[in-house]
C-alpha cells in the first residue's frame, strides 16, 4: 500500500474506533444525538466484512443500507488495502437524509473516504434493476437494508446477477445479526 493509502486507512480506523468507544454520533445537519448500536452492524460483524472485502480483494462493493456508515467505514477500509484500479463504493439509502439525519454520509466525510463512495437515496428495489440495466457489476454485495422477507428477497435476486461470479455477498436481518457469506456459483 502506498503511504497516501496507508494514511486514508489511518484516518478510517480513526473514526471506527471513535465510534465504536462512543456509540454515537451527533448529525451536523441538525445536532441530533444518534445511537448506532444495535441499527448500526456490530464491531465483530463489521470487522469481518472488512476482512472479506480484504479477502476478496475487491475493488467495487456495494451496499444495501448505509445507515450510519459503520459497515461503510469498513468497506472503504477493506478497499484501500487493496490493489487494482480506483475503488468504488456504491451505497443505497432512501432515508439518509431523514431517518439518520446525514449521519453516514457524515462519517464517511469524516474519515475522509467521501471521494471514494457513491450514495443513492433511492431503495434497492428500484436501483438495483437500474444498475443491471446499465450493466454495472461488482465483487461483492452487503446486504442490511429492507429486513421483510420481500425486501431481502428482491435484493438478493438482482445482487445474485450483479455480483460477479466468484464474487461473494452478505446478508444481514435484525432479528439474527449474524452475518454469512456465500459464494455465488457461477
Ligand atoms: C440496519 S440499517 C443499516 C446499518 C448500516 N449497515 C450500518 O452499519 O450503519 C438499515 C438501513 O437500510 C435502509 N433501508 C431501508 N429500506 C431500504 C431499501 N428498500 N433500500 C435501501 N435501503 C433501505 C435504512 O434507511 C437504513 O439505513
Amino acid at each position: 500500500m502506498s503511504e497516501g493509502g496507508r494514511e486514508g486507512a489511518r484516518r478510517v480506523r480513526g473514526v471506527i474506533e471513535r465510534l465504536t468507544r462512543d456509540g454515537t454520533v451527533v448529525a451536523r445537519a441538525d445536532g441530533t444525538v444518534h445511537h448506532l448500536f444495535p441499527v448500526a452492524a456490530s464491531p465483530a460483524e463489521a470487522e469481518a466484512l472488512r476482512g472479506w472485502v480484504a479477502r476478496e480483494g475487491a475493488t467495487r462493493t456495494i451496499e444495501i443500507g448505509l445507515g450510519y456508515g459503520f459497515s461503510a467505514l469498513h468497506i472503504c477500509e477493506g478497499l484501500l488495502g487493496n490493489p487494482g484500479p480506483a475503488p468504488r463504493h456504491v451505497a443505497l439509502d432512501p432515508y439518509q437524509a431523514t431517518r439518520f439525519a446525514g449521519c453516514g454520509l457524515q462519517v464517511l466525510d469524516e474519515a475522509g473516504v467521501a471521494g471514494l463512495v457513491e450514495h443513492h437515496a433511492v431503495a434497492s428495489e428500484l436501483a438495483l434493476p437500474r444498475f443491471l440495466g446499465e450493466g454495472r457489476g461488482f465483487d461483492l454485495a452487503f446486504v442490511d437494508g429492507n429486513h421483510r422477507f420481500d425486501g431481502v428477497f428482491l435484493d438478493l435476486i438482482f445482487l445474485g446477477r450483479l455480483v460477479r461470479a466468484g464474487g461473494s455477498w452478505w446478508s444481514t436481518t435484525t432479528n439474527c445479526r449474524r452475518s454469512g457469506a456465500r459464494r455465488r456459483s457461477a
